[in-house]
């Protein structure tokens, strides 16, 4: 990992050149996970879009190859996803099994005409590193509605069927089908529950064990787009119900953020990680459509969230995802500099020294009888980022107005916030990459992403109490690691 220019990540996966929105074909296939994306070629803000590619051992480096898919006479190459069809149900393999993107194809508006989408395949027989368009294409189309688009599929064990979640306006749409090439509508899901306040994109469905026991729900992630009359711009919601091969059928109605902050959008799960390793793991765009053609990098633009491994857990009856970083990142850090049973007053501040391309933190908070306290992670003297937990009101918000670079959007500079559970305890865990801060509270219960432009990673982390004092049970910050 070597940093190469400004803003560049050290940690997480950004294109070499151009323009890179969502994480599309998340798949793991003989020993490599691969990571799509869309991507525009010509240049560092969004246009004709293709997938472009990278594999990776760990999740952690990515090796970029060859653009994956490119535009044709039906379309540009939106969102979509990979499945391996392991028992060659679309009869486009021999001996061995292969790989099958199923993707949006995108054409524009034309003479008075709306857009059109329609889904599509393509087959890889060399672990994805060429692709054929299948000459059956387009292999589902909606009469009328132009929004219709990002497949996620996945094979549903009790029917025996490949099933389709589609993003169709502000709706999600299930389809099934046999052979990936013949799809049947199923139901619509979504009209009277959660946020409506852009369009829906982006699905994914899944199942996941509650609490690690034999029970398990479904989950339903949604992306929602941005709408200019909000100051949110575009996010992600997720819905946890039950799924029988034909209808969704959520546990509630109201809203559930998978991230608190501005800068996950277009997330999904990877398809085939085999049972043995039994992981549902998630990436995510991080950036936001309000601003994300205008942050301040040169020559590429934007960057996935790290790898994060989701689970279900269970609380007074109500189930919600908890998200943890990939135990593969550990061997990225060691250990610079631990402290324990440290008191943080509003005289003196605490600090670590830091001055790392890449850095974690870990802070464990108990016996709080401070008004505020938190921790500003100064990247140059007069560039910092500051979270503030407000015991009283019990929100955590993060500044990043002080952070660097952030005139570029009147949204970016305001501050992000999470209403806590627990006043009395706190667990933050964060990582600062070049351009990047992903913090996780109480083991990952939330989760707050968010994009930062400063001119250096990092110098010092200084903790601080106002109004009397907090203990900082445990306090580690590690650096990156010499291997
Ligand atoms: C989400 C999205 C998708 C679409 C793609 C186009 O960010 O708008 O709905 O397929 O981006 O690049």
């Amino acid at each position: 990992i070597t940093k190469l220019e400004k803003y560049r990540p050290a940690l997480h996966f950004s294109p070499k050149k151009n323009w890179m929105n969502d994480p599309n074909g998340l798949v793991f296939f003989k020993g490599e996970y691969h990571l799509f994306y869309q991507h525009n070629p010509h240049g560092s803000t969004w246009g004709p879009m293709h997938w472009g590619h990278a594999v990776s051992k760990d999740l952690i480096v990515w090796d970029e190859l060859e653009i994956a898919l490119h535009p044709d006479e039906n379309g540009t190459i939106f969102s979509g996803s990979i499945v391996v069809d392991w028992n060659n149900t679309t009869g486009f393999f021999n001996e061995e099994p292969g790989l099958v993107a199923i993707f949006t194809h995108h054409s524009e508006p034309d003479h008075g005409k709306e857009a059109v989408q329609t889904q599509s395949l393509a087959y890889s027989i060399d672990k994805g590193r060429s692709w054929i368009k299948y000459d059956g294409n387009p292999v589902l189309a909606h009469p009328t509605n132009p929004d219709f688009r990002d497949p996620k599929v996945f094979w549903h064990k009790d029917t025996q069927k490949w099933m389709m979640a589609l993003a169709t306006g502000q709706t999600i749409s299930f389809y099934s089908s046999p052979n990936l090439k013949d799809w049947q509508f199923e139901s619509e899901f979504g009209e009277n529950c959660g946020c409506h306040k852009g369009v829906w994109e982006c699905p994914d469905l899944f199942e996941l064990p509650i609490d690690n026991t034999n029970d398990k729900k479904w989950v339903l992630i949604v992306s929602i787009g941005d709408n200019p009359q909000y100051d949110e711009g575009s996010r992600t919601q997720y819905f946890v119900g039950s799924f029988d091969g034909k209808e969704f059928t959520p546990e509630h109605e109201d809203i559930k953020w998978l991230d608190y902050g501005k800068d996950n959008y277009a997330g999904v799960s990877f398809s085939d990680i085999p049972e043995a390793d039994g992981r549902r793991i998630y990436l995510g765009w991080m950036s936001n459509w309000r601003y994300a053609n205008q942050v301040p990098t040169e020559g590429w633009r934007s960057q996935m969230t790290l790898p994060r491994e989701l689970e279900l857990r269970e609380k007074m009856g109500e189930y919600y995802l908890v998200q943890h970083l990939v135990r593969e990142l550990d061997t990225y850090f060691d250990r610079k500099e631990e402290r324990t049973d440290t008191i943080i007053t509003d005289k003196e501040s605490t600090v670590f020294e830091v001055d790392h391309e890449y850095t974690e933190i870990i802070l464990s908070f108990k016996n709080i009888n401070a008004n505020k306290y938190g921790l500003r992670i100064e990247h140059t003297d007069s560039q910092h980022t500051t979270i503030t937990i407000d015991a009283k009101e019990n929100i955590l918000s993060l500044s990043r107005e002080k952070s660097g670079v952030v005139d570029f959007s009147d949204i970016f500079p305001k501050l992000q916030r999470v209403c806590l559970e627990d006043s009395h305890s706190l667990e933050l865990r964060i990582i600062v990459d070049s351009a990047s801060l992903e913090l996780f509270i109480n083991g990952g219960e939330q989760a707050l992403t968010s994009l930062i432009f400063p001119d250096k990673v990092s110098k010092r982390i200084c903790l601080f109490a106002e109004e009397g004092k907090v203990n900082l049970v445990y306090g580690k910050v590690s650096v990156p690691s010499k291997s």
